[in-house]
């Protein structure tokens, strides 16, 4: 029997760095909430089962109305984004065994990405990360200086969704306490494999103003695409 594929969505965060506003995951792009754009992309991907939203605690029931009919489950998320996957973890139905992590953020990210992540899990993988190579030369810096100059060959800028066998997702959330910013980085800290998939640049975080601009853009290519 196939394993099914749930999905927790940290849509907690304030999104600081986009500037004043709503929480980031209502925040609209080209007239719909990001968090509605994320949920429907994931809806793509015929793998996806239930999904669990962590939303801001203000707005748990302003994100349940916006939900309605997208058969998702809405949890208060936490002040950390690691205590809001923990949350939405603690609310996966059971029958779920395998886990994807996703940030509303990464709202645009094409369903292939999505199956490329579950296919290497079902291939036997423990935990899962779509990897882009780094275009940028990276430098160790010490305050204003140049330490080094790191190898960027051998570098990956890390994406969502990651993905994970429940067991290991809940046995991370439940030892690691040392603060991460994805959900890898606790399966690492147990001494486990993560593998990587590779990503897709259509799959980046909305983080900051310009990022809304390109995402516009992305949906306006795509517009373009679909058309006869
Ligand atoms: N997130 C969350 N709970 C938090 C913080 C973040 O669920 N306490 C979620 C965000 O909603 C987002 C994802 O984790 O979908 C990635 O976080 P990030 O891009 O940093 O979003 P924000 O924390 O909202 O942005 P910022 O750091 O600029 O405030
Ligand atoms: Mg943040």
């Amino acid at each position: 029997m196939t394993a099914t594929v749930g999905v927790l969505l940290p849509a907690a965060g304030r999104g600081e760095r986009l500037g004043p506003g709503a929480p980031k995951a209502l925040r609209a792009l080209a007239g719909e909430p990001l968090l509605v754009r994320a949920v429907r992309g994931l809806r793509a991907a015929p793998s996806v089962g239930p999904v669990v939203v962590a939303a801001p605690a203000s707005e748990v029931g302003a994100v349940a109305d916006l939900m309605a009919g997208l058969d998702v489950v809405v949890v208060a998320g936490g002040a950390e984004r690691q205590e809001s996957v923990a949350l939405a973890l603690a609310a996966l139905p059971p029958g779920v065994g395998l886990v994807l992590v996703h940030d509303a953020a990464r709202c645009l990210t094409p369903p292939s990405v999505v199956e490329a992540v579950v296919a290497a899990l079902r291939g036997g993988a423990v935990a899962v990360v779509p990897v882009l190579p780094v275009a940028d030369t990276v430098k160790l810096v010490e305050g204003d200086r140049v330490v080094r100059t790191v190898d960027r060959a051998s570098l990956r800028a890390v994406q969502t969704p990651q993905g994970f066998a429940r067991g290991v997702l809940e046995r991370a959330h439940a030892e690691v306490r040392t603060a991460v910013t994805d959900d890898a980085s606790m399966v690492e800290a147990l001494g486990l494999p993560v593998m990587t998939v590779p990503g897709h640049e259509e799959a980046f975080k909305v983080t900051r103003p310009l990022d809304l601009l390109l995402a516009e853009a992305v949906l306006s290519a795509r517009t373009l695409r679909a058309r006869p």
